[in-house]
């Protein structure tokens, strides 16, 4: 038998500006992880791959082109030099939420292709693990900018600019994040598209927009290496103006902000597509206890405490 997993991930600043090439920052969140158990199967089975928590199985020579978790299958499979329809049954479990911005697509996707090339002892580097996983977030995204793929196949914070690459970064003091989900479920894919309908609609003032926030997400990397996570916090709130503004909150995403900030968070905004999904708060080791207490009050349906360092 051969297990792998796969860390969630949290984008702490510079969502949807970095679809339009600003630079975004996001974390890995171990607190989440997906795995991926592969076992032998029976003669001329062929590959069956379980989803438990879907309660989905299929056969992977019956799966449509366009199945992500077929795609990456068949992708990871020809990455390690197997063609073909291997006897194995591939479980997939995974305690991310899905649909809430906290990369559960492209976690099963690296636990699957982790998986695999442990199973066929082949030694695939993070970047290439991160490539394939790409070709997967476009079938769950759309458009996407590469930055889930990129922070949970290297489970580093990056510093990520769409189309030239990203940077990994100095942490120097650890910090707190409380982790809330609203628990709407969000369509990256939508709120993604809707945007850009508002910006070619007003390509002036959602440049400034997306400009402001790549400021921040600049300023943010500084204040992370520098340790300073009071101007850490007041840039999460700064950021989470400017996404109000591109109109990608909403009214339970706002209440959730506030109760932390109120709950003695330093700073505190919406994370990934937003319209639903999940807000992180910046908390200290004392206010950690109030802040949990007050985001369940506004309605928070799982709060995780990550430590990044
Ligand atoms: O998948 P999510 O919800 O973390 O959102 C992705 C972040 C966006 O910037 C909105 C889209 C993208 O492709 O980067």
């Amino acid at each position: 038998m051969t297990v792998a997993s796969a860390p969630g991930k949290v984008i702490l600043f510079g969502e949807h500006a970095v679809v339009y090439g600003q630079p975004a920052i996001a974390i890995p969140v171990r607190e989440v992880q997906a795995q991926v158990r592969i076992e032998p199967g029976p003669a001329e089975q062929g590959t069956l791959v379980v989803v438990q928590d879907l309660r989905r199985r299929f056969l992977l020579r019956e799966a449509a082109d366009d199945d992500p978790l077929a795609r990456i299958v068949r992708l990871a499979l020809r990455s390690v030099r197997h063609e073909g329809d291997p006897d194995l049954t591939l479980t997939i479990t995974s305690t991310i939420p899905i649909a809430r911005g906290m990369g559960s697509g492209a976690a099963v996707s690296t636990a699957i292709v982790r998986a695999l090339a442990k199973h066929f002892e082949f030694w695939l580097p993070s970047r290439a693990v991160s490539e394939l996983v790409y070709q997967t977030e476009v079938l769950y995204h759309g458009t996407p900018s590469g930055i889930d793929n990129t922070v949970v196949a290297f489970e580093k914070p990056v510093f990520f600019v769409k189309g030239e690459g990203w940077e990994f970064f100095w942490v120097d003091k650890p910090f707190l994040l409380a982790i809330a989900d609203t628990g709407i479920e969000s369509s990256t894919k939508q709120v993604v598209a809707d945007l850009r309908r508002r910006y070619e609609a007003d390509v002036d003032r959602y440049q400034v927009l997306f400009g402001h926030v790549g400021e921040i997400a600049s300023r943010a990397r500084l204040a992370i290496e520098q340790g300073d996570h009071a101007a850490l916090g007041g840039l999460m709130d700064e950021n989470q103006e400017l996404l109000q503004e591109m109109g990608v909150s909403c009214p339970e995403l706002d209440r959730m902000v506030l109760a932390a900030r109120e709950g003695g968070a330093l700073g505190a905004k919406l994370s990934g597509a937003g319209r639903g999904g999940n807000m992180i708060a910046l908390v200290t080791e004392e206010a950690q206890g109030r802040v949990d207490m007050m985001l369940r009050l506004a309605g928070a349906t799982r709060v995780i405490i990550s430590r990044v360092r």
